[in-house]
């Protein structure tokens, strides 16, 4: 079933639970997210990220998640994720995505507002779910994080811009972490209780349980895993038979892997509905 971004976190609101942010790159991880999805009942939102749409891969995924979405029973949303500028929003919104993220996050702050109004405005017109980014989350590979958000910025950057959805910088970072990063709770709950808009939590790999449990016991209701989606796909493609040719019997058997390691998630984060 198609939802819109913000229909699906506000299910996620209403159930005190996290809806899980697989992002795809190929049929083989979409499938395994999908089975997942389909097994457990749970609402999911599918998200590339926007470099994916600058290419071909990005056109031609478009209409198979498009497809999914109409054949599964449960919610799915179908996201751009850290999209670059209004540009790249349109052009995710043509090619049939309920949600859209604009991350100018390394902009000044009033900068940041300015555009993010403008983007929440298109995106609003055609009942397009918005997510927008305040305190940039960076690479773990970054030698300095960004500062975490303060909560009387997030009050006045939803106030001000409109949106549906909020990342925010509460100890995470995109990709492999050297160490577990352990998260500013408190910093979550109290934007949770200032604010509207729905949190969003990037940088989900590796993230410890507990620390996702806690995470969303405080407010956080969209997680983003892309890194462990990699690492699901690769393990699973290492442990086939190299003679073995052909290719829908041998990717199935890497969908699975990802189809396990979404079912994880998706238990871990209170979204199974069976
Ligand atoms: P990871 O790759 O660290 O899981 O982060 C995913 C993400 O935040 C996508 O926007
Ligand atoms: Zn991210």
């Amino acid at each position: 079933m198609r939802y819109s971004l913000k229909e699906i976190l506000d299910l996620a609101e209403a159930g005190s639970f996290a809806v899980p942010a697989f992002n795809v790159y190929n049929l083989e991880t979409l499938m395994g997210v999908a089975r997942a999805a389909e097994e457990t009942k749970a609402p999911i939102i599918i998200q590339m990220y926007s470099r994916l749409f600058d290419t071909d891969t990005g056109r031609f995924m478009a209409p198979v998640i498009r497809e999914m979405m109409d054949d599964l029973k449960t919610p799915v949303a179908f996201h751009l994720d850290h999209g670059v500028g209004i540009p790249e929003i349109m052009r995710a919104i043509r090619l049939g995505t309920t949600g859209v993220m604009l991350d100018v996050s390394t902009l000044p702050f009033e900068e940041n507002i300015k555009i993010t109004r403008e983007a929440v405005a298109l995106a609003k017109e055609v009942g397009v779910g918005f997510e927008g980014e305040l305190g940039h989350i960076g690479s773990t590979k970054d030698e300095k994080w960004a500062d975490y958000t303060e909560v009387s910025d997030a009050v006045k950057y939803v106030d001000e811009t409109g949106l549906d959805a909020l990342a925010i910088m509460v100890g995470t970072a995109h990709g492999k972490y050297a160490k577990a990063p352990k998260l500013a709770i408190d910093r979550i709950e109290e934007i949770h209780n200032n604010t509207k808009a729905h949190l969003v939590l990037h940088g989900g790999s590796g993230v410890p349980d507990d620390q996702i449990k806690a995470a969303v016991n405080a407010g956080i209701r969209k997680i983003n895993f892309g890194t462990d989606v990699c690492y699901a796909f690769m393990d699973g493609y290492k442990e086939l038979d190299p003679y073995s040719a052909p290719l829908d019997v041998t990717m199935s058997k890497v969908a699975e892997r990802v189809k396990e390691f979404a079912l994880e998630k998706i238990k871990l984060l209170g979204a199974c509905k069976v």
